[in-house]
């Protein structure tokens, strides 16, 4: 069976086909993956601007749809259902995708499945890697979202832990903004840091100091522990961007040299990989969790991969990312989590609507 998945919440246009395999290692097949990205439309703005993302969307949506087709050697009756994201996202460019998924279903008589944004991040790491050992704990790191899973069983996520403030994606935005690196900020910090001194600039972590951040001793699990763990869970980005703020005004217009940029910017993706981790790796363990996965555009980042895999050596809980192609956003995300919400006979009404702030569940 082939779906197609259709995602357009931010600054992407995306529309993908995934093929049911049947094979329990590898459930799904990515048949193709197309992306218009908008990234070039925005970088001038320093960010997404809304109104300019959903009229891309609108010009794009068609070539995307039937690339994916193409791509896949597909024509639209080979299709089985359709998937598409219905939150959270900027509303107005979500509703270029579900309209356009929504006309594709009702003109075919397929099932449409509505799909929550991060629903599909994580599916992703299944996508690329299989089924992963249950329970995991699952970290979705992108420019809207930082917000950790735990994952009893297939399909079901619960949020345990969250950003107070910014996410960790938005982070390394502003942070690049500010250092006059360009737009997106992750990918050129990400590069920028090679050869850097990750430890000439101190800067700070993050100290949550929640009344539930410390419930009692360790190995100590009274009645609704799992409640109190929640709280603990949570992360906070904008000390260490004010941090970065402070360095430059101390400089007082004087420019940074390309070494003291490099050593700047891998402290800073020192400082946010360090916290991730950290974090990830605790919950792991109050959780008992038998695996991790992180997803989302920040995933990409080779620190992040590079020390998350060797964390999880250390500790003895394998480490799943998805393939580079998958990080940022996609469709055949989308498609792939739309294919677990349909075969758990969950399936959307013609009345279905875009959510910017859709709860997961
Ligand atoms: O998942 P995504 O495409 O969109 C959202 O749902 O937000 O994530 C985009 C975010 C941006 O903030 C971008 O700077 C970040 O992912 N990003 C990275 C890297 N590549 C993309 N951050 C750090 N290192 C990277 N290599
Ligand atoms: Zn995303």
């Amino acid at each position: 069976m082939l779906i197609l998945g259709v995602e357009s919440s931010c600054d992407e246009t995306a529309a993908a086909i995934v093929e049911e395999t049947g094979a329990p290692d590898k459930p799904w097949r990515v048949r193709s993956n197309v992306i218009a990205s908008q990234v070039a439309l925005h970088r001038e703005w320093g960010g997404v601007v809304p109104e300019l993302a959903s009229r891309q969307h609108l010009r794009d949506i068609c070539g995307v749809l039937e690339q994916a087709l193409a791509d896949a050697g597909a024509g639209w009756r080979d299709l089985g259902a359709v998937a598409v994201t219905q939150g959270p996202g900027l509303v107005g460019s979500l509703l270029v995708g579900l309209q356009a998924a929504k006309s594709v279903a009702l003109s075919l008589d397929l099932p449409l499945v509505a799909v929550h944004h991060l629903a599909g991040h994580i599916e992703s790491l299944i996508l690329h890697n299989g089924p992963l050992p249950l329970p995991a704990v699952v970290l979705v790191v992108s420019g809207g979202h930082t917000s950790l899973y735990l994952m009893p069983a297939d399909g079901e996520y619960r949020l345990i832990g969250r950003t107070r403030d910014d996410a960790a994606g938005e982070a390394y935005d502003k942070v690049a903004k500010l250092l006059g690196l360009g737009y997106p900020g992750g990918p050129v910090i990400d590069r920028v840091s090679k050869g850097g001194n990750d430890r000439a600039y101190d800067l700070p972590r993050f100290k949550i100091t929640h009344k539930d951040r410390n419930p009692g001793p360790a190995g100590v699990r009274p009645p609704g522990f799992e409640k109190a763990l929640e709280h603990r869970a949570d992360f906070s980005f904008s000390g260490l961007k004010t941090a970065v703020l402070r360095l430059v005004q101390a400089r007082d217009g004087r420019p940074f040299s390309e070494p003291e940029m490099a050593d700047l910017c891998a402290s800073f993706q020192r400082a946010v990989v360090d916290a991730l981790l950290t974090r990830t790796f605790e919950a792991a363990g109050w959780f008992g969790a038998k695996s991790i996965g992180i997803a989302g555009g920040v995933s990409a980042n080779s620190r992040l991969r590079a020390d998350a895999v060797a964390r999880g050596e250390q500790a003895g809980v394998p480490v799943f990312v998805p393939a580079l192609s998958l990080t940022t956003d996609n469709a055949a995300m989308i498609a792939a989590a739309g294919l677990r919400k349909l075969r758990a006979g969950v399936t959307a009404g013609w009345d279905v609507n875009a959510n910017a702030s859709l709860p997961i569940g």
